[in-house]
């Protein structure tokens, strides 16, 4: 599902397609790339997406029926019914159930068939595929993994997501959502450009109007970054960015911010620490990519700000982020994966970025 694009601003942003559709140079991008759908947490909506009736999702080469329990839990099953096969998306929620709108067999979140429209008692080997999922900061978000079965509950996924204190709190409040669409290319792609430091001068040097690709005249960006595995949590890795503005080439000190960027799994979940250094004000903002295809990814933002970071101004840091993320998208929506390449001294360490990433796929890791 594409939610709307709410502010007004946003509507300067342009969206580029792919700018080669022919169908074979597509599969021979997607050929070179590894799997498309590595295992881990990928965002399905926001919470008010969910209500009282169940919705059909179908991302990370999945189907599934999301419905919120009777405790308001959200729940994840597949969305065909293993009965027969209808879907239950449009079937109703009962209780804790979800009932199949065809028989009506009714389906816990944990994947047990508990009651029948006919009054027979179910048959206890009769369960269908059940997913974790996990509510974070007004996000539903879907643990996919590669061994699923139907025979048991839900397995605990290996990680759970890290919560920020302050939002629980209230500290740092809501500030905007932004819903940028579809982007045609492979969900490594973005996680590969934190640790490939030469671009950031190639392709985000400039300094743009926020949401937008105008550059603005005489300012440039001058780029500092860091990549780092975490050294207790496995599935995480660091980026880091230092940027500094300058005008006509010199340095305005005390401008730009630095952002801490945590990446959870395989780059399909990602929040971005912004510290402004003029004040000191935090934005804390989140970017998600769902896989909707092997090259297709639905990319969402969310952020926050404290009491003394206003709204025009969180809207203004996450602006510029979103403007230099746009520059990378005619790039990456033409590329192929050099499973070799042939890097310089002064690349990124991508190496290091691959084999971290491989973690996520149990079959070849
Ligand atoms: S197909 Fe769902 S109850 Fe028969
Ligand atoms: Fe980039």
């Amino acid at each position: 599902m594409i939610g709307a694009v709410r502010a007004p601003l946003h509507a300067l942003s342009r969206r580029r397609g792919p700018k080669d559709l022919n169908p074979s140079v597509e599969s021979a991008r997607e050929a070179s790339y590894p799997p498309p759908y590595p295992e881990g947490w990928y965002v399905v909506g926001r919470s008010t997406d969910f209500g009282s009736r169940p919705t059909f999702v179908h991302c990370v080469g999945n189907q599934w029926v999301v419905f919120r329990d009777a405790s308001g839990n959200a729940q994840a099953v597949d969305a065909y019914c293993p009965h027969l096969g209808a879907n239950l998306a449009d079937g109703k929620v009962r209780g804790d159930c979800v009932e199949c709108p065809f028989h009506g067999w009714k389906i816990r979140g944990d994947g047990s068939v508990v009651g029948q429209a006919n009054g027979d008692r179910p048959d206890p080997r009769h369960r269908t595929r059940s997913w974790a999922v996990e509510e974070l900061h007004g996000w539903v978000l879907v643990y996919h993994r590669h061994e699923a079965s139907s025979d048991g509950p839900t397995p605990e996924p290996p990680y759970r997501l890290e919560r920020v204190p302050e939002i629980d709190d209230g500290d740092l409040m809501w500030r905007g959502d932004h819903d940028a669409g579809l982007v045609h290319m492979h969900l490594l792609e973005f996680l590969e450009n934190s640790a490939d430091f030469q671009h950031f001068a190639a392709i985000h040097g400039r300094l743009r109007l926020p949401w937008t690709e105008i550059p603005v005249p005489g300012m440039t960006l001058h780029h500092e970054a860091t990549w780092r595995r975490d050294e207790t949590e496995k599935h995480v890795c660091w980026f880091g960015n230092d940027a500094e503005l300058e005008f006509r080439g010199k340095a305005i000190k005390g401008s730009g911010a630095h952002a801490e960027v945590r990446i959870e799994g395989p780059g399909s979940f990602i929040r971005f620490d912004f510290t402004l250094n003029r004040g000191g004000g935090r934005v804390v903002l989140y970017q998600s990519n769902t896989p909707i295809d092997a090259m297709t990814q639905h990319v969402r933002f969310r952020w926050f700000s404290g009491a003394n970071v206003p709204k025009p101004l969180a809207s203004f840091i996450v602006g510029n982020w979103v403007s230099q993320w746009r520059q990378d998208i005619g790039i990456w929506e033409r590329k192929i994966y050099r499973k070799n390449p042939m890097l310089t001294r002064e690349d990124g360490p991508i190496h290091h970025l691959r084999r971290w990433y491989a973690q996520f796929y149990p079959a070849v890791s």
